[in-house]
């Protein structure tokens, strides 16, 4: 049985045989009509969402199965103070898969480690989204023809943008990928991207603050929402809450043959008179989401038949003789979870949380 907590869980691939599936099942809807009959998935969002979660919905109920599951924290047994393990052993007894997302990073990790379904991390604070990020594949799949050889821009807020982090780490395994990093000087990727992904992997990419600049070079542009509910401080949420706009003036500047994509929701950094533009992929995007997730359940519940025993927690190397100090890592607000760093950098002596990938 396998749960989905990092993109990189997934080889390429299979990565690229779930987007056959998907695209198999966009051809052929009535053959995956009753796949998941009698069978529940759990969707436990502890944070606000309409495309993940409903996509989730609707992927199962596509497939013939039913949904159970809360859309906000308030209304769970979480704000009695009950942990992530408690609630996904809870759910293990009524469900046969979960899809989990919540403001702790790592949060859906630990609910993976105590559940005996597989769980789907839907999102876990600023640090990763892997379902997002088999939407944006398929999409690219379909709008380019190919994964593989593209100039990708990351517009935005690329540190806090989790659909950013689990894009950089699927495409940077394809050959031929070029980033345009486009953030202001505050919301650069994190380390965990840089240091882990692109610079031990050499991946080319390069950092600018103009869009204008990045422009001409993109096969495709990825915009993204500042993400305000991470800021610390309001006031630097004000400040940077307009950094970019994508407009019809800058489209012109764009290749002929490109695609725009955005996870969603918007709030003002794509003008509404770009959705008419053919290149404006954003909305098949979403549309894609519900086709990947699709294929996603279908593969987890597949392996889980196959082999229901657990994955352990692989400890060896594992560390303990450190603190994380992210204060919006799931070890800040669970206690009790046992502290664990992984060397990432033996020469520089970097140790990273196993939860959240900071350093330690
Ligand atoms: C994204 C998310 O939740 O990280 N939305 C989504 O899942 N489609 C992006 C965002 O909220 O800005």
């Amino acid at each position: 049985m396998r749960s989905l907590n990092s993109i990189l869980e997934l080889s390429v691939e299979e990565l690229d045989g779930l987007i056959a599936t998907a695209k198999d099942i966009i051809a052929h809807p009535e053959a995956y009509q009753d796949k998941c009959a009698h069978k529940k998935l759990a969707t436990l969002f502890f944070e606000p969402s309409t495309r993940t979660r409903l996509s989730f919905e609707a992927a199962m109920l596509e497939l013939g199965g039913s949904v159970i599951g809360f859309s906000e924290a308030s209304s769970s047994s979480a704000s009695k103070g009950e942990s992530v393990a408690d609630t996904a052993k809870i759910l293990s007894c009524y469900a046969d898969i979960i899809a989990m997302r919540h403001p702790k990073e790592g949060a859906p990790f630990v609910a993976s480690l105590a559940a005996s379904i597989p769980v789907i991390n839907a999102g876990d604070g600023g640090h990763n989204h892997p379902t997002q990020t088999l939407a944006d594949l398929l999409t690219i799949s379909r709008e380019m023809g190919r994964l593989d050889n593209l100039t990708i821009g990351l517009c935005g807020d690329l540190k806090y943008g989790r659909t950013v982090h689990s894009l950089i780490e699927a495409m940077s395994r394809y050959s031929g990928i070029r980033f345009i990093l486009i953030s202001p000087a505050e919301l650069k990727i994190p380390g965990f991207i840089r240091y882990n992904v692109l610079e031990r992997k050499h991946i080319p990419y390069t950092e600018v603050s103009s869009l204008d600049e990045a422009m001409p070079q993109l096969d495709v542009l990825y915009m993204t929402r500042i993400q305000r509910e991470r800021f610390d401080d309001p006031w630097e949420y004000e400040r940077l809450k307009d950094s970019y706009v994508l407009d019809t003036e800058k489209m012109k500047l764009a290749k002929e043959r490109m695609c725009v994509l955005h996870p969603l929701p918007r709030v003002n950094e794509i003008s509404v008179k770009v959705d008419d533009d053919p290149r404006a992929a954003y909305f098949r995007q979403a549309l894609n989401g519900k086709y990947m997730r699709m294929a996603l359940i279908l593969k987890l519940l597949e392996e889980a038949k196959q082999n229901p025993a657990k994955q352990p927690l692989e400890v060896e190397g594992l560390e303990y003789d450190r603190v994380c100090r992210n204060p919006k890592c799931i070890t800040q607000t669970e206690q009790e979870l046992p502290q664990l760093f992984r060397c990432t950098d033996k020469a520089a002596d970097i140790h990273r949380c196993i939860y959240c990938e900071q350093r330690a």
